[in-house]
């Protein structure tokens, strides 16, 4: 496994639209092994291949409920809203408020190319909308309501109420 370059928000290959994955072999396990440890190195919650630089329809995520690879996914439906705060690897140091479906049921391709579908709710719904997205080249700074400010993201013991959506903060 090895660290991959993250490439950032002014690069155009965020803009592409990615190709599906149609070889299941060796060279895709490899792009996802090390697309999960440089998620991990980062302490990100989700990584996309266009953010590698290899415009190809596959995402890693882990949002606390271990690694989840999709090739090729699809919402098939949503529902509900939350609002909450969003970042990601390609847009560091940034933050902001971004309205997503509270359900997603996804279909997709696992890493030996079997059909898989999945609900989720809550931040791994989020994370599955913010990395299709990536696919097709949109950045959730193109949908946030606002930006959100570092002071606003400080834990403050008086503030209980927004500790969830604090621990929430991580970068997808
Ligand atoms: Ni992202």
């Amino acid at each position: 496994m090895a660290l991959r370059q993250v490439v950032y928000i002014e690069d155009p290959m965020l803009r592409k639209t990615s190709r599906p994955v149609t070889k299941f072999d060796a060279r895709l396990h490899t792009l996802l092994d090390d697309m999960a440890e440089t998620m991990h190195s980062l302490q990100g919650v989700g990584l996309a291949a266009p953010q590698v630089a290899v415009l190809r329809q596959a995402v890693v995520m882990d949002c606390g409920t271990g690694l989840i690879e999709m090739m090729n996914p699809e919402i098939i439906e949503t529902s509900g809203e939350q609002e909450g705060v969003e970042g990601c690897l390609s847009v560091p140091g940034r933050h902001g408020m971004v309205t997503r479906p509270m359900i997603v049921k996804v279909r997709f391709q696992d890493r030996n190319g079997e059909w898989r579908e999945l609900e989720a709710d809550g931040l791994l719904a989020r994370c599955i909308m913010h990395e299709t997205d990536h696919l097709k080249g949109q950045l959730y700074v193109d949908i946030m309501s606002r930006e959100v400010y570092d002071y606003e993201l400080e834990e403050s013991p008086d503030e209980e109420d927004e500790t969830e959506e604090i621990q929430e903060d991580k970068d997808e």
